[in-house]
């Protein structure tokens, strides 16, 4: 069988406020395989956003993320910034919200 391209397993994301700890994400766990699309689906907060990001390493170093993201076999958290860059853009990157901004008309309109 295929290995995934990208692991996900007991994701936690938490965020220091002065109102308390924001626990964002609470052990998410997911395989994505070479090929597919995998959509996430949750209410407004549920912590899509947080999640990916912390994939491809854009939170805050405020942020504290625990557990594993492998891509291809190797574990993207705990990367440097500078070894980060490598899979950025190259490997593994982000469409953020509003597309219309992200990607050139040209692009979107085939
Ligand atoms: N930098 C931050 N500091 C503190 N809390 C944060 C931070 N970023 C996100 N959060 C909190 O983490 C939780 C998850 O937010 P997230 O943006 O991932 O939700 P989402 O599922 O992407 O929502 P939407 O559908 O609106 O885009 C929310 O409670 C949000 O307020
Ligand atoms: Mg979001």
């Amino acid at each position: 069988m295929t290995d995934p391209i990208l692991s996900v397993n007991d994701l936690h994301v938490s965020f220091p406020s002065e109102a308390g700890v924001v626990d964002a994400v609470r052990g998410v766990s997911f395989d994505l395989y070479p090929g597919r699309t995998l959509g996430i689906v949750g209410e407004s907060g549920s912590g899509k956003s947080v999640t990916s990001l912390a994939i491809i390493g854009l939170l805050a170093d405020s942020a504290k993320v625990t557990g594993s993201v492998t891509f291809d076999g190797t574990e993207l958290l705990g990367l440097s910034d500078q070894q980060m860059t490598r899979h950025r853009g190259n490997d593994i990157a982000m469409i953020f919200q509003d597309p219309l901004s992200s990607l050139t008309p040209r692009v979107l309109g085939g």
